[in-house]
């Protein structure tokens, strides 16, 4: 009787080593946890900052110390290869996951190999110092980002905590307060928090008294409530924008913002951007917004660029040149907004061609010749087509008229998860 071989149990995939994240502080080895303590005694390899690597004693952590090469990010996937089957840990400061290298690891690694363990965050000692509840204060980050991200966040009376960039960043927030007004707003500077060298300095947005100091800062602001107010919903004023007459007039732009509909994460296209008003309300929507502004004119393009500096969102993507054809190559959008150059042969093709189903598209126009392209679009496909006609009351000798805006004609729709058969696209 011939043995049969016993069957053979499919192989186990081996999996890789979870990954430590430490968060450390500026009081350094004393101020971790035991369970932090453990993982660095237990490590074979542990990577992280210079300045965080020299805050592990030498007779506790014996694992070999990696510093981080500069530029950090491009070489994570490299280090994490090399270090795969070795017992990791990754100094990080503070919270790991709250503008920290967790969020670089999560997108390399995968969230499901890391073990974090996290110490407060500079915010969180930020609050602990100061007595303010962190539900109520807004968060803004200067690190790797333009000094114009703050305007958003300028508001009479609220209370704002700003990640520093640099020794600078104290000054730099102090003359853009001064700058936009809000003058009378109190800066504390929080130095080393947590750390021996804590150190707090105080004064004025106005005359900011002191010279750079540690370059390991946060700076609490308290704006007064004399200032000027950012809205926050579309629709801001036109005298907002520095304009040569191209640019969406306020009610108009509300409508359109409406009809966007942006959520957030979202990326808009914004093709013929005049002054860059749908782009930059798009953006002022949510931090994670982003947005494309295409414009030929470019004179046009670098008053769009000044715009956006000036109403807080410094990220919008501009590009000088003509659509279609500087549309080639951009991302995908999730909606596309045509307020300019609808009659370029192939521009709305081009622009219902990038969407995605569910992408929604809308164009405006104020000439008949566009509008009756629009025409043509809305029988095709649907959506919706609306003429708005804003009037605003003006002096007529002593009593008071109506002037007419120039009436917009509005088409808005929303592409399907299957296109219609051509018999249905014949206009
Ligand atoms: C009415 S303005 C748009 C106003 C804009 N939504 C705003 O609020 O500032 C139209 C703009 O489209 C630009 N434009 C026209 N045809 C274009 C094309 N084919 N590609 C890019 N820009 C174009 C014009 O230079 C003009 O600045």
């Amino acid at each position: 009787m011939s043995r049969r071989p016993a069957p053979r149990s499919p192989p186990v995939p081996q999996q890789p080593p979870p990954i430590t994240v430490v968060g450390i502080g500026a009081d350094g080895w004393p101020g971790l946890a035991g369970t932090a303590r453990a993982a660095l005694r237990a490590a074979d390899a542990v990577l992280g900052g210079p300045r965080q690597l020299a805050l592990l004693p030498v007779g506790e952590v014996t694992a070999e110390r990696v510093p981080w090469p500069s530029p950090l990010r491009p070489a994570v996937p490299g280090l994490l290869d090399r270090y795969a089957d070795r017992r990791l840990a990754v100094l990080a400061s503070g919270d790991p996951m709250f503008h920290g290298i967790g969020r670089t690891l999560a997108e390399t690694a995968g969230p499901e190999r890391l073990r974090v363990l996290p110490h407060p965050s500079s915010v969180a000692y930020a609050c602990a110092r100061l007595g303010w509840p962190l539900e109520s204060t807004d968060v803004v980050t200067l690190v790797g980002r333009p000094l114009d991200t703050l305007r958003l966040a300028l508001n009479p009376g609220r209370r704002l905590l700003v990640l520093s960039a640099d020794a600078g960043t104290p000054a730099a927030v102090a003359a853009l307060l001064t700058g936009s007004g809000h003058g009378s707003a109190r800066l504390r500077v929080l130095e080393q928090l947590g750390g021996a060298g804590e150190r707090q300095l105080d004064g004025p947005a106005d005359g900011w008294p002191h010279p750079p100091g540690d370059p390991l800062n946060l700076v609490a602001v308290e704006l007064g409530t004399d200032g000027p107010r950012t809205q926050v919903v579309p629709g801001l004023p036109d005298g907002a924008y520095e304009s040569d007459g191209q640019l969406t007039k306020r009610h108009v732009r509300a409508a359109t913002l409406a009809a966007l509909a942006p959520v957030p994460g979202e990326l808009l296209w914004d093709v013929g951007g005049g002054s860059g008003s749908i782009a930059v309300e798009w953006l002022r929507a949510h931090r994670d917004n982003r947005a494309v502004t295409v414009e030929r004119d470019p004179a046009r393009a670098a008053r769009i660029t000044r715009n956006a500096a000036a109403l807080g969102v410094p990220r919008l993507h501009v590009v000088t040149g003509a659509a279609p054809d500087a549309l080639a190559g951009l991302p995908a959008p999730d909606a596309v907004f045509v307020g300019g150059g609808l009659t370029a042969p192939g521009l709305l093709d081009a622009c219902w061609a990038a969407l995605a189903p569910g992408g929604r598209l809308v164009a405006n126009t104020v000439t008949l010749e566009s509008e009756a392209l629009l025409t043509t679009w809305y029988r095709r496909h649907g959506g919706e087509l609306l003429r708005l006609a804003v009037a605003h009351a003006v002096p007529v000798g002593g009593f008071t008229g109506w002037r007419q805006a120039m009436p917009v004609t509005q088409w808005s729709a929303v592409k399907p998860a299957v296109s219609p058969t051509p018999e249905e696209n014949a206009p």
